[in-house]
């Protein structure tokens, strides 16, 4: 049997997606990652619907120069803007966060009421909506954009009273919603995930849709026939700033090693040569 070495490529617009990397690695033992956060040019979530095209047609295009078997959108803001687009434009499989998350919660839900909380660009691309909408008519959605627990994150504040009340003043009106299953749609949200159920309370499932997604991507590419293999986990980012490696590490959720960094320009260079 051949067995494709290549790496899965996962891009984000910062971080935050290393949440999903932490997935994909603890769901897919023996297959190579090779990461790539925006970070020079984040956040996506407050930009145009253009803009955030046009990053993650270059994020794409610089994983496939690095010999990809596949595209994970590990962003919500891109996936609800870009993935139609690159799915036709590349020959691998590309993957978002959305659709997986969407699956998660129509399993979940009993009640067929779903709460959604991201970014701005995403709640007002109304991209969860129309996924679990595609998957049951009948679901009742409930969204909130909930851009400050963005920096709350970064800021590690994951066991914070401003952080619960921050929270608790975005998901309180979903909550009087009755409903009973809330997507948590954006990659910054899972290192929350606590603070978040401390509001919520234990009856509300959370899906986390960086779980649903490597559970995705496990089945898109099919069963690894060596899970035993070496694997290598590569990061790229387009900027380092302070405090990069407590931030990466809180997302990996484990030491994050050596860091190779490329310009935007360069981004953009690659980009114009195809
Ligand atoms: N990664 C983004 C998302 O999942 C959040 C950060 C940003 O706004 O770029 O939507």
């Amino acid at each position: 049997m051949v067995i494709d070495e290549r790496p899965i490529g996962v891009f984000d617009s910062g971080i935050g997606g290393l949440t999903v990397v932490r997935e994909i690695i603890r769901q897919l033992p023996g297959e190579s990652v090779l990461f790539f956060g925006d970070t020079a040019r984040l956040p996506y979530g407050p930009k145009s619907k253009e803009t955030v095209m046009l990053f993650a047609r270059q994020n794409a295009h610089f994983l496939m120069n690095r010999g990809v078997r596949s595209i994970v959108i590990a962003c919500n803001t891109a996936s609800a803007v870009a993935l139609p687009a690159l799915k036709q434009e590349y020959s691998v499989p590309v993957l978002g966060v959305i659709e997986p998350g969407a699956r998660g919660a129509a399993a979940a839900t009993k009640s067929g009421r779903i709460g959604v909380i991201g970014t701005r660009g995403t709640i007002a691309s109304g991209a969860y909506e129309k996924a679990l909408l595609a998957i049951n008519p009948d679901f009742e959605v409930h969204s909130a954009p909930c851009p400050l627990l963005v920096p709350l994150a970064e800021e590690g504040w994951v066991d914070h009273e401003i952080t619960r009340s921050v929270i608790a003043e975005y998901v309180e009106p979903l909550l009087e919603q009755a409903i009973d299953t809330l997507i948590l749609g954006c990659t910054h949200f899972p290192v929350l995930k606590n603070a978040i159920r401390q509001v919520t309370g234990g009856e509300i499932k959370l899906i986390d849709n960086a779980i649903e997604t490597a559970r995705s991507l496990a089945a898109s590419i099919g069963p690894n026939p060596d899970p035993g293999r070496e694997s290598s986990h590569n990061f790229v980012v387009s900027d380092v700033p302070h405090r990069f490696r407590e931030e990466a590490e809180l997302f990996l959720g484990r030491p994050i090693g050596r860091v190779e960094r490329i310009f935007p320009e360069h981004l953009e260079e690659i980009y114009g040569e195809q």
